[in-house]
């Protein structure tokens, strides 16, 4: 097929790129807009403007934090954007007059990590485990994305890991996202230095970011390590939980918290172990080698433009 514009739609940044012959153009990213469904449909007619100033496109590939209907169109729920029960397939489509393709951010991910990501092939069933904003997966079975009755299979954020847990944005509490996510960890940072803990994250305060704690777990800061730690014991305990339902050969982490990896694997594997014998065996665990491309890659493959070889 001819070239496609994938758009990554995440819960803080929307990433972009044009793909054409095989090869991934990259647009600059922007902030996702968080107050608005129609300013996220400009974000996405701008983006189109843009990629065509370099040639013809046959469509758009959106994949999207969010539970989307099997129609591949409309947003059943979206915990972390403005897009529950919005029609955005529909509505972008007929705006731009060019096919729209929108699927689950990390079955995007998780089909883009298939087809071009891990070499050799992932094993079936593989599982990819984002670590972004929120919590969400991927599954794909025997060469084929799981997608479920109503397009919400892999919405393994939603598990519930403490009952009466920390609220959720999907409505419900102690869902598996509010305990192992980038918003997460942050939130958890607020909390200890609201208790008056001592980091060195005191003097950014209200405004740390993934950066700052990644930063400061590097430099030995015992608060970040704590937290990350922690993350991995949740972490490992869902996983642990994917396990038995499916039985995965292999499970993938993404998601921008897989930069910290080395402060919470430790853990994480303890949290397996912990919950594993002979008859429960461990999945393989890897991080993902594409990235924040991978998305890119499945729905511009999932929209038809193809990939070498
Ligand atoms: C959403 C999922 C999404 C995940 C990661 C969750 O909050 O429910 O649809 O895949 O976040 O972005
Ligand atoms: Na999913
Ligand atoms: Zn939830």
């Amino acid at each position: 097929g001819g070239a496609v514009l994938a758009l990554d739609i995440g819960g803080t940044k929307t990433a972009a790129a044009v793909v054409r012959d095989g090869v991934l153009h990259h647009l600059p990213s922007a902030p996702t807009p968080t107050d608005s469904a129609a300013a996220i449909e400009d974000l996405v007619a701008s983006y189109v403007d843009r990629a065509v100033v370099d040639g013809a496109i046959a469509g758009v590939g959106l994949s999207v934090a969010g539970f989307i209907d099997a129609d591949g169109a409309r947003i059943n729920l979206a915990p972390n954007l403005p897009l529950t029960g919005h029609d955005l397939g529909g509505r972008l489509g007929r705006r731009l007059g060019l096919p729209v393709w929108i699927e689950n951010d990390v079955n995007a991910a998780a089909w883009g990590e298939f087809r071009a990501g891990t070499d050799p092939r992932p094993p079936s069933p593989f599982v990819l485990v984002m670590v972004g904003t929120g919590l969400g997966g991927g599954v794909v079975v025997e060469g084929r994305l799981l997608r479920g009755g109503r397009g919400a299979a892999g919405e393994i954020g939603h598990l519930e890991l403490v009952e009466g847990g920390h609220p959720c944005g999907c409505g419900l509490s102690g869902c598996w996202e509010q305990y192992a996510s980038g918003t997460a960890l942050l939130r958890r940072v607020r909390e200890e230095l609201a208790a008056g803990r001592a980091s060195s994250l005191a003097a950014v305060g209200e405004q740390v970011t993934g950066h700052h704690l990644l930063a400061a777990a590097r430099d030995g800061d015992p608060l970040a390590r704590e937290i990350y730690a922690e993350l991995g014991t949740h972490l490992g305990r869902g996983i642990a939980m994917l396990g038995v339902v499916i039985d995965p050969a292999l499970v993938v982490l993404g998601g921008g918290v897989a930069a910290a990896s080395e402060f919470f694997l430790p853990t994480l594997r303890a949290a397996l172990a912990a919950r594993t014998d002979d008859a429960l065996p461990l999945p393989a665990l890897v991080c993902s080698t594409l990235g924040g491309d991978a998305p890119l890659w499945g729905m511009a493959d999932l929209a038809g433009a193809g990939f070498p070889g």
